[in-house]
């Protein structure tokens, strides 16, 4: 099985990388940064309807940005619940259905409940399907997984024969969505980041030096478009 995709990819994940740079590059703190990040969010949110791009997810927190110092922990976990309750609104009306995936057992109640509110706000949309990652990390996610999994078969409702690699993904956070088509990873750093370690299997991986801020709908595109030639293979050969 050869293809060529003629079309665009489906699912585009993406690591929204250099918003601490963009900031230090004009003299500002890293926040500054997050909060131009936040509204790239946005602008690439509703650039996906018109690529055809049906589910987008990006990476707002990872399970290793805790390491970060307080304040800009604290300055991003501020940002995440202003941009719910301001984008709310915008994102019902554009018929974006929003979901979260990542560990909330470490968020703060407040943020918790209004990631809560706007899944369920948003949950009858379907123009598009935006995921964010907030607390996420992909081996926390296969841990947390195999946890719930191996809790399962202990108590019957699965047999270890039937554990494989169709079973398993129903246990991830993910278990709503296809794999990504595509992996963008913005400001030149070419890594994933424990980044949808399981789903990413068989994505495309696209590294462009644009920092997360600068990254506009023309560049989205134009990155949308040279996945068109690519020849997935899925591991097989050309007939
Ligand atoms: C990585 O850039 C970015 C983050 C850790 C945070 C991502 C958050 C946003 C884009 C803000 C808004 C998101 C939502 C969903 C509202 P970095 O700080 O590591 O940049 P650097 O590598 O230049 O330091």
């Amino acid at each position: 099985m050869s293809k060529v995709s003629s079309v665009g990819p489906k699912h585009v994940a993406i690591i929204m990388d250099g918003n601490g740079r963009w900031a230090q590059l004009r003299g500002r703190p890293r926040l500054m940064g997050h909060h131009a990040g936040a509204r790239r969010v946005r602008d690439i949110v509703e650039a996906c309807p018109d690529q055809g791009v049906k589910y987008l997810t990006i990476f707002a927190f990872s399970t290793e940005n805790w390491k970060r110092t307080q304040t800009e922990v604290a300055g991003l976990m501020k940002l995440f619940r202003r941009y719910i309750q301001r984008e709310a609104r915008n994102l019902l009306a554009n018929g974006v259905c929003v979901r979260f995936i990542g560990d909330r057992v470490r968020l703060d109640d407040k943020l918790v409940r209004l990631m809560d509110e706007l899944e369920l706000l948003t949950s009858q949309n379907d123009r598009v399907h935006l995921t964010v990652a907030l607390n996420y990390g992909g081996r926390d996610e296969v841990t947390r997984a195999t946890q719930r999994l191996a809790h399962d078969v202990g108590a019957g409702k699965l047999s270890p024969a039937d554990v494989c690699d169709k079973t398993l993904p129903k246990y991830l956070d993910t278990y709503f969505l296809p794999d990504p088509d595509l992996v963008i990873r913005t400001s030149g750093e070419a890594r994933i980041s424990n980044f949808l370690l399981w789903q990413s299997a068989y994505a495309e991986y696209e590294f462009i030096d644009t920092l997360w801020p600068d990254f506009t709908p023309v560049i989205f595109a134009k990155v949308l478009t040279s996945f068109k030639v690519r020849d997935r293979r899925f591991g097989a050969v050309k007939a």
